[in-house]
Order: structure tokens, then sequence, then C-alpha cells
């Protein structure tokens, strides 16, 4: 547990799901600078938060708990907090930390990237995503609750912060600069613009596939911003769909981490008899998944879709076959985690003879993993660059 000291206060935050060894803080100087400029410790006057302000994008929710310790001085009483973000962990960390710093979690509106925004917002504070998709996408949807006294303040790393990023607060919000950096963080100011003329979003972005992968071929899948390789097949998942397991009879089966689900509904597309589960902590995603297999397959084909952590909310031997190409961030630590949840999860999950089947980067040796926890693994196949792993539960 780190503690995370600002202007307004002190916090004691963990990223989600907490892991006492895990080193990795739950904030950075992008959220401390946005929080001493909001409290007038820049050389800026402090920002009255009033009215309707809306935090978008907090990673951990270090924001969405520093603002609401605040009230009722820095916050106005009067005022409603609300988080949106596309990130299943995230707002579970929010939920965590808010508790875990004596707030009650009813003083935040907790909102999803699908869900409905607040029609007007005063202010608007954007913690800059790493999916410059995602953030086009969320301006998009926030842009017409603006007014022209709405506050609106970006933050990130200056690693995060492009040029193409200040070209969409131009376009799609108003009249944008920057501060100085400080700490490697900056600040982004837009004035909204009431009369600007936005382009039409395009997410969600829906796109045929190629010929060659199986019974998805040729099908067209859909794509909202926050998904992985949103605008393309990526190469490892397109393997996968080469090689999926040949199975026939009524199986439940996980699509885990299915991003825009077409993993899962080639396994449908596969096995009609087949139940599927289809599970991400990207909103977005799951709701992409949804769409996907709705458009792909016969009314009566059977799946549900679920935004969790891997497969926490899955119950012990109860599932037939699990398919994942797991998720590779340039973060490592945060790699490992997240696969071994996965595959540990798999186990769990998985009934006495079930498979699970993983579709990896050849050197991030996933077998070494697979073996340790299922006491076997077999390369069913392999590029130059990618291997695709089968597991079973004994
Ligand atoms: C490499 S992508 C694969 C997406 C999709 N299956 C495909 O092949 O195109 C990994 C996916 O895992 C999801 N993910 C990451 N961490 C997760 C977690 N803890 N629980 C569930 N899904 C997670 C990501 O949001 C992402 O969609």
């Amino acid at each position: 547990m780190n503690c995370f000291t600002t202007s307004w206060g002190e916090f004691r935050l963990t990223r989600f799901p907490e892991d006492p060894r895990e080193q990795l803080r739950a904030w950075d100087a992008a959220d401390e600078y946005l929080l001493r400029h909001l409290h007038g410790d820049t050389d800026a006057p402090a920002v009255p938060l009033t009215g309707t302000v809306v935090v978008l994008g907090d990673r951990w929710g270090a924001l969405a708990t520093a603002l609401s310790s605040a009230r009722p001085d820095g916050l106005g009483q009067a005022a409603r907090l609300v988080q949106i973000t596309d990130s299943y962990l995230g707002r579970q960390a929010t939920r965590a930390n808010l508790v875990r710093n004596g707030v009650p979690e009813t003083a935040v509106h907790l909102l999803t990237s699908t869900e409905a925004p607040p029609e007007r917002i005063d202010v608007l504070l954007v913690r800059v995503p790493k999916s410059l998709a995602l953030l086009e996408d969320q301006l998009h949807r926030l842009a017409p609750a603006l007014h022209q006294d709405s506050v609106v303040i970006g933050t990130g790393m200056v690693t995060e912060i492009h040029n193409s990023t200040l070209r969409l607060f131009e376009q799609l919000v108003g009249p944008t600069r920057t501060s100085l950096a400080a700490k490697k963080a900056r600040l982004i100011f837009s004035t909204p613009d009431p009369v600007l003329a936005r382009p039409a979003n395009p997410w969600p972005l829906r796109y045929p596939l190629p010929e060659g992968i199986g019974p998805v071929s040729g099908r067209t899948v859909t794509n909202l911003a926050g998904v992985f390789c949103a605008d393309r097949l990526d190469i490892g998942t397109r393997f996968l769909l080469q090689h999926l397991p040949a199975r026939q009879g009524p199986e439940r089966v996980v699509d885990l981490g299915c991003g825009n689900g077409v993993v899962g509904t080639a396994a449908a597309l596969a096995n009609p008899q087949a139940e599927l589960l289809f599970i991400d902590e990207s909103f977005q995603a799951v709701a992409s998944a949804e769409a996907t297999f709705r458009a792909n397959t016969a009314p009566e084909a059977r799946a549900e879709f679920l935004a969790g952590d891997a497969l926490a909310a899955v119950p012990t031997d109860s599932v037939d076959l699990v398919l994942n190409n797991p998720p590779f961030h340039s973060h490592q630590a945060t790699t490992d985690a997240s696969a071994w949840r996965m595959f540990t999860g798999a186990r769990r999950a998985l009934r006495p003879g079930g498979e699970l089947w993983v579709v990896g980067n050849r050197h991030l040796g996933y077998h070494v993993k697979l073996r340790r926890l299922f006491g076997n693994c077999q390369t069913v196949t392999g590029n130059p660059k990618f291997v695709i792993l089968r597991a079973v539960k004994r």
C-alpha cells in the first residue's frame, strides 16, 4: 500500500486486484500535477469545482478519491462527482480506494464508457488514456454536454500527449493549449467552443475479416474504440483462428480477454451447441463482443457477456474450454501478472479434462507457466513468431 500525498490530503491507494507484492503505484505525476493545479498550487488560482464534475479515465481512482475526500471545502458541497471509465479493474480499484480512505462509495457516481454520460458537464477532467481512439470516442460522447463556461483540463505524462492528442481536444472541444511540463507530466487546457463543427464519431468501427481464418472468414466484426487492436485483426488472433480446436456437442466455452469477440464467435460458429461466455476487463470490449456475436450467429445461439477480472466470477469446475490471447502490455510486470491470473483462473474454472488454449508470442515463454500450473502443456502448432499451447486439467 502506498501513500499518495497531495494538496488535498494524504490517501492510501492500491491498484486492483490488490497484491501485497505489487510495487507499482496507483497514481503518477500526471494525477499529482492536476490535483495541484485544481487546488491553486501552481501559478494559477484554484479551479472552482461546482456543478457536475466529471473525471474521465481515472486509472485507479486516485483523482476521484482525492477529490471526493476533499468535500466540502474543495469540491463544492452540492457538486456531483462522476467518474467515467472503460476499465473494470479501474472501477473496482476506485471503489476499494474510496472505502479505504473513509469515503462512502456513493460519493462518486461511477459510470462506464458505454453508459449514457451526464447531460450537462461543468468541469471535465481528462486523464489522457493510452488509447487515442478511446479518447476520441469519449470526447465525442461528452462534448455535447459541455457549455461555454465548462472547464476542461486534461492531464498525462509527456510521453502520452502527442500532437494528435491535442488535435483531438481542438477538434472536439475547442481552442487548446498545454502547460509547462512538471515531473514529466503536462496539463492540457481546452476552452469549449459552443459553435464548433465536430466531425462524426468514427466509432464503433466495423470491418470484414479476411478469408482463410476458419468459420469467421469474411464475417464483419464490431469494434468500439476501447478494444484491443480496434482497427485490424491482430496477427496472434489470426493464428489462433486458423487453429481453433475442432470440438462438437454441448459444452461451455470461455473467450477469456475477448476483445471484439472474434475468437468466441468463431468457436460458436464451429460448434453451434456450445454455450459461450465472453469476458473482458474493458466495458467497450464486452459490448463489442456482444455486437460481433449477435451479428454473426443464429438467434438461438447462447452466450453471456461479462465485464470482469479474468475468471474470478466463474464457478470452479464449470467450463470445458478456455480460449485465450493474454494481454501483453509494454510493462512486463503487468503482463506477467495478468497472464498468470488468467491461467490460474482457467485451471480452477475448468472441469477435469477441460482444456486451456493459449496463443502467445514465442518469446513470452507461456509454456513454462502452463506446465507449472497444469503439469502438462503441449504445443499445438507454431510459426516463427507465435505458438499455440494446450494445457489439460487432470
Ligand atoms: C491481447 S488482447 C486479446 C483480445 C481478443 N481476444 C483478440 O484476440 O483479439 C487481451 C485482452 O485481455 C483483456 N484483459 C486484460 N486484463 C484483463 C483481465 N484482468 N480480465 C479480463 N480481461 C482482461 C484486454 O482488455 C484485452 O481485450
